[in-house]
């Protein structure tokens, strides 16, 4: 397995459409000049938006379209197959709507994280922004955790927050938290590549070196941060 603690870190992403997330990772990524490679964007929807936009910045672009395959376990070996070519350290889901196999998260365990819209534990699954809005809850949020087989859990790494305003709708409520989920992505992968994020696998806990806090304001920046933490 890849040694995580130093070099340069080598990301492989997973989208199924827009791929907004991917494309501020990207832009972290090659704009901060951090020492890490975004090595290929794979999506298993050739239509994904975010593929085409990968492509035009130089970034490899692969669509394993799911429908191709007879089982979950024939196309998640496919995938995992592709993703191997890369010889990544870490496997990011951004907006992969497919739930994986058992073995595909043990394959990665400890390389592979998610980014999910709502503060988990809360409302895994689809649909978050407008669970929250029928439980009346008055802060949402968005998680980025290491994925583990069990869907939408695993441990956190950091948790942004967004105010419930009133006469919000689901997409309303979505698009504020999307600007953070950005934030909180992109801070994640700086902290990914500078080989600062220690996950505990008996305990199931992660630590972050130096980062007092992992908790992300609605404004995007880090509670309490201060120097390079903040973006
Ligand atoms: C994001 O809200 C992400 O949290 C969720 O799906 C959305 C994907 O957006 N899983 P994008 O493709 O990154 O723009």
């Amino acid at each position: 397995m890849a040694d995580l603690t130093k070099g340069n870190r080598r990301f492989v992403i997973l989208i199924s459409g827009r791929g907004s997330n991917m494309q501020t990772i990207v832009d972290t990524v090659q704009g901060e000049g951090l020492p890490a490679q975004v090595c290929a964007v794979i999506s298993n929807s050739a239509d994904a938006a975010g593929l085409h936009w990968a492509r035009q910045r130089g970034i490899e672009a692969v669509a394993i379209p799911h429908r191709d395959y007879a089982s979950r376990e024939e196309f998640d070996l496919a995938l995992a197959g592709a993703i191997d070519q890369y010889e990544p350290d870490y496997v990011l889901l951004a907006g992969f709507m497919r739930v994986l196999t058992p073995g595909f998260v043990q394959r990665y365990e400890g390389r592979l994280l998610n980014i999910h819209p709502s503060l988990l534990p809360s409302f895994p699954g689809l649909h978050t922004h407008q669970q929250a809005l029928t439980l009346g809850i008055q802060w949402h949020g968005c998680t980025v955790h290491f994925v583990t087989a069990q869907l939408d859990h695993g441990p956190i790494v950091a948790q942004g927050i967004v105010p419930v305003l009133a006469g919000d709708d689901p997409d309303a409520l979505a698009s504020r938290l999307l600007a953070v989920e950005h934030k909180i992505y992109a801070q994640v992968v700086r902290w990914l590549s500078e080989g600062r994020v220690m996950l505990d696998h008996k305990q199931q806990v992660v630590q972050v070196e130096g980062a007092a806090t992992r908790a992300f304001l609605p404004d995007g920046t880090l509670m309490g941060g201060v120097g390079k933490e903040q973006s």
